[in-house]
């Protein structure tokens, strides 16, 4: 059997049940089991491949097409500049996330230094993708999931950063510190009636704790708030990313706790998807 044929089957197979992305999702899993980028494979079209290598595209295929997320079976995703390596105990990086980040280094100017702290940090994208471009900042990540904290160590490491960031598996509630002067989060805010509404990709494979906010799905953003008006210094600057129908509810948990609003950041398609306060209570 050659490339094309196997893309083809596949394809067909992704086809039946409904996932869009079928063509590219194949010539990704191709391209993991023969380990050749896809412009390589896509350019030898007729070369042919081993049964070993047919049984490891079956193998993946079929965890595809029980809609196991692409990212998950090749075990990385590309987010801002980087690569990330991801599995199922943290949520897939998203580039609607890419937001926060460009917001928040519109919010460090080059040189300076500043301690961040990253709430949920997951497989640790967005304070390592911030570090990266702001080497002289220092930072904490904490996240509740072990297993998520262990992947952004790793991914740390990865980046070179691990001398820069202190990770702790605690829950932001028992979460008590220095002062910051800028914390960042995604938290998790999806409500009751939208979780079962996602996608079987979503709701099958990726961490409920890293994606249900509560019943209103605000219940991690107000402990965030909360927690932040105290661990902020005057003046600290807190960018959460939100749900896009979650900006006015955020706004007055925002003006409650002692924060003034700076800004509304909207994503590619118009939605509101990340608020950016400055803490203004003494
Ligand atoms: C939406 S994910 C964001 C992951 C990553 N920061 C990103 O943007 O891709 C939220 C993360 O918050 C963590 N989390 C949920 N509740 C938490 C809590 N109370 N305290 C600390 N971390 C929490 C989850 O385990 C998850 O990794």
């Amino acid at each position: 059997m050659n490339y094309q044929e196997i893309l083809d089957k596949g394809n067909q197979v992704l086809k039946d049940k409904n996932i869009k992305s079928s063509n590219l999702d194949c010539e990704l899993i191709l391209s993991k089991v023969l380990n050749k980028s896809r412009e390589e494979i896509l350019i030898n079209l007729n070369n042919q491949i081993s049964n070993k290598q047919k049984k490891q595209f079956v193998f993946y295929l079929n965890k595809r097409r029980k809609k196991n997320p692409i990212s998950y079976i090749l075990g990385f995703k590309f987010f801002w500049k980087n690569k990330f390596y991801i599995n199922n105990s943290a949520l897939i990086p998203r580039p609607e996330s890419e937001h926060l980040v460009e917001e928040t280094l519109r919010n460090i100017t080059n040189h300076k230094s500043m301690r961040i702290l990253d709430i949920g940090t997951g497989s640790g994208c967005l304070i390592i993708s911030l570090l990266k471009e702001r080497p002289n900042c220092h930072a904490t990540a904490i996240d509740i999931s072990k297993e998520a904290l262990k992947l952004a160590k790793f991914n740390a490491k990865l980046h070179h950063l691990e001398n820069k960031i202190k990770f702790f598996n605690i829950d932001i509630d028992k979460f008590n510190s220095n002062k910051y002067d800028l914390i960042i989060s995604n938290p998790p805010y999806i409500n009751k009636v939208d979780l079962n509404r996602l996608d079987d990709d979503v709701k099958l494979y990726e961490p409920k704790l890293a994606l249900y906010g509560g019943i209103t799905g605000f219940e991690e953003i107000k402990k965030i708030i909360e927690k932040s008006s105290k661990l902020l210094k005057y003046n600290g600057k807190l960018i959460i990313e939100i749900g896009y129908k979650q900006r006015n509810y955020t706004a007055k948990i925002l003006l409650k706790n002692g924060f003034f609003i700076n800004n509304v950041c909207k994503d590619f398609s118009g939605k509101d998807r990340c608020l950016i306060s400055t803490k203004i209570k003494k």
